[in-house]
């Protein structure tokens, strides 16, 4: 299996700081965003691993992080020509994916421990149809997609709701089977413009093809001024541990 760490967009959230530069490339706490899911994918054993990222930043990427040696991995790189949302971005992946199982991270989501993450990628390639998604209870789930989980089946996610009917937010941590391409083809822009990956992960829930595992230690994303504090705090309590 190979995997794709999605790293465009426009970073709205967090202008100015990325008025001239792409939100995957700020600092969290010690080293560029783009690190920890770079780590994260070498933690989960992937090799091969493509990043998409947006037409104006894409030689940065490039310029950091080379052949991706420095991770034990074979880094390739795709640019998303306008921002069209997580769905679209991995769209552009499929060639890379060679219609096979495909295991994606957004690049601005942290994870203190990798080890449901490994044991999901582990499951998946035993039995490598449907999709995984990886859940994490939350304060806010309000700022997510969020799953309303029925015995040991997630029922629905829906994105951002107003009113959530559970705390278990949906990470940004993806394994999907090689039909999600055919699926993201079918989908049409949300209200605010972006083929939504909640709506992929929907698709597979119709199906009764849906597996889920929960997310242990911290997670956050940091995609806005509080969660970008937030990573850092984790990112550096890591880096202290480590240290020990
Ligand atoms: C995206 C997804 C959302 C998911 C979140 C995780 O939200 O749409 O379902 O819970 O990432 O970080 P966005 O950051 O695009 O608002």
């Amino acid at each position: 299996m190979k995997g794709v760490i999605l790293a465009g967009g426009t970073g709205s959230r967090l202008k100015p700081a990325t008025l001239v530069t792409n939100k995957h490339l700020l600092p969290v706490y010690n080293k560029p965003m783009i690190f920890f899911p770079l780590e994260t994918m070498a933690a989960c054993g992937f090799k091969e691993v493509m990043i998409v990222s947006g037409r104006e930043h894409a030689g940065h990427f490039l310029n950091l992080l080379g052949s991706g040696k420095d991770f034990g991995l074979k880094l390739s790189y795709e640019v998303q020509e306008e921002a069209g949302g997580i769905a679209q971005a991995l769209c552009l992946a499929e060639d890379f994916a060679e219609h096979g199982p495909v295991a994606v991270q957004l690049g601005d989501n942290i994870f203190e421990n990798t080890g449901q993450l490994v044991n999901g990628v582990k499951k998946f390639s035993a039995d490598p149809n449907g999709a995984m998604i990886f859940l994490k209870a939350v304060p806010d789930p309000e700022r997510f997609g969020v799953a309303e989980v029925l015995g040991d089946k997630v029922a629905s996610i829906i994105e951002k709701p107003k009113n959530p009917k559970s705390n278990l937010c949906v990470t940004g941590f993806y394994i999907y089977d090689g039909r999600v391409f055919d699926v993201i083809k079918t989908l049409k822009p949300s209200g605010r413009g972006e083929l939504e990956i909640t709506e992929v992960n929907n698709y597979y829930i119709n199906n009764s093809s849906m597996k889920f595992e929960t997310v242990e230690g911290e997670w956050t994303d940091a995609g806005t001024f509080e969660s970008l504090f937030r990573a850092g705090e984790l990112a550096r309590k890591t880096a202290l541990e480590n240290q020990k």
